[in-house]
């Protein structure tokens, strides 16, 4: 594991998500009430931006056809996407976004 940052992606406030590039697979970072969960975008279904879907909890919904999954481990909590997406840590320091990268 390696940490990246990414100084030129303001974080999420609260309630809201961005999408950045780390090393060339897209990952969502979402700010549920002021903690930040970083999961990879990319829903295994079909390909569904996860960064768009909504959020109830720590719960995201995928936009396209509505697989959920678990923001704080990544595990698919209903289908039809058969398996998880990848979660990877994440924190700010000093108002700048970094996670923790395979
Ligand atoms: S692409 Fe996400 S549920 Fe189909």
């Amino acid at each position: 594991m390696s940490e990246e940052s990414f100084p030129a992606v303001p974080p999420p406030g609260p309630g809201t998500c961005v999408r950045v590039d780390a090393r060339g697979t897209p990952v969502a970072v979402f700010n549920v009430a002021g903690t930040y969960y970083a999961i990879a975008a990319r829903c295994p279904h079909r390909g569904g931006p996860l960064d768009r879907g909504p959020v109830s909890g720590t719960v995201v919904t995928c936009p396209w056809h509505g697989s959920q999954f678990d923001l704080t481990t990544g595990a698919v909590t209903r289908g039809p996407a058969a398996s998880g997406v990848s979660h990877y840590p994440v924190r700010v320091v000093d108002g700048v976004l970094r996670l923790e990268l395979p």
